[in-house]
């Protein structure tokens, strides 16, 4: 089986909710990246899903909801969780909370433990999904386990299409790098996954520093964030400020002998949203790449994040 992709539009919108009410998987694009829909009340679909990723099963998934009152089924949101949720859903934010008792979303999603992940996406296409849907749909980055993440609907296409039943194409995602995760547990708020919500902008909302988790890549807070992750092919080399004679150049503002620049005008919301498909473009055509130097503030943690992880360097 090959995936179909398809423009989403009202009708494709509802052919892709039949799809994933009879247990299909349905690539759909988000405003952080494209993710890989399943209904996060099936474990069927849910297996199909985490085998397609080629994901181990004590990696659990989030689960997307149309906003605060349909999360509130799934999750115990205490103060902190509430008041970030209403600040930042829709939006590139994943909260995890204790699972309500009420919940529907299945054990395998949730990878047997008693919190759950939960965003509500911006993006129109996904949140028509979930609204024609009905319920909560789990989506993981729809790339195989530990490479790059899609954001368009052929990066998808190219890496699973073997496994899922049809990918929506949205066009590209204007943030490009995935939701932050934040864990709202007790009087505890603690960032598990730098992403699109900067941490200075939720610690304004908070009026409180953020806990870090303390970095153990063997045994990570969010399972996911193991140490090899967005892997790309080629060899990568960080902080560069001038590419070698054998490598391609992944520029980042006013830099000479760029292959490609994240940013020419050294804007960081505009280097997160090509990241993952500038790495994608030079990893199918070089084999060593260097990356120059991406300061820390706003996106720029996240992205020096997933940079670091592809080199493996943390
Ligand atoms: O932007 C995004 O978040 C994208 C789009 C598609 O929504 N999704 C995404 O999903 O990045 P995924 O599966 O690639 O990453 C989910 C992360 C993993 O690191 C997983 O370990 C973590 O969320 N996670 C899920 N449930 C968790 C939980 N209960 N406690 C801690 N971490 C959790
Ligand atoms: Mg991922």
């Amino acid at each position: 089986m090959s995936a179909l992709i398809l423009p989403a539009r009202d009708a494709t919108i509802r052919q892709a909710a039949s799809i994933l009410k009879c247990g299909g998987l349905v690539g759909m694009p988000t405003e952080t990246v494209y993710g890989l829909a399943a209904n996060a009340a099936d474990p069927e679909a849910v297996a199909r899903l985490y085998t397609a990723k080629g994901r181990p099963l004590f990696n659990p998934l989030i689960a997307h909801v149309s906003g605060l009152e349909a999360a509130k089924l799934e999750g115990r949101f205490n103060t902190n969780a509430r008041r970030l949720a209403e600040a930042f859903w829709p939006g590139p934010l994943t909260l995890v909370v204790p699972v309500a008792e009420s919940a529907t979303i299945c054990d395998l999603a949730r990878a047997g433990l008693d919190t759950v992940a939960l965003r509500t996406p911006a993006h129109p296409v996904a949140r028509d999904l979930v609204f024609a849907f009905g319920g909560p749909l789990v989506a993981p980055s729809a790339n195989p386990s530990g490479r790059a993440s899609p954001t368009t609907a052929s990066h998808v296409a190219a890496d699973m299409s073997d496994a899922i039943d049809l990918v929506l194409d949205g066009g590209g995602c204007a943030v490009g790098i995935e939701s932050t995760i934040i864990a709202c547990l007790g009087e505890t708020v603690s960032l598990l996954r730098p992403g699109g919500i900067s941490v200075e902008d939720l610690e304004a909302i908070l009026g409180k520093p953020l806990s870090h988790t303390t970095a153990n890549p063997d045994t990570p807070a969010s399972p996911g964030q193991l140490t090899r992750h967005y892997a790309t092919r080629a060899e990568l080399r960080l902080n560069a400020a001038a590419p070698q004679s054998d490598e391609a150049y992944l520029g980042f503002g006013p830099v000479d002998k760029a292959t490609l620049n994240l940013s020419a005008t050294g804007d960081l919301k505009e280097a997160a949203a090509n990241l993952f498909s500038m790495l994608r473009a030079l990893d199918e055509s070089h084999t060593r790449i260097a990356v120059a130097p991406i300061p820390m503030t706003g996106p720029g943690g996240a992205i020096n994040d997933r940079l670091a992880r592809a080199a493996k360097c943390v």
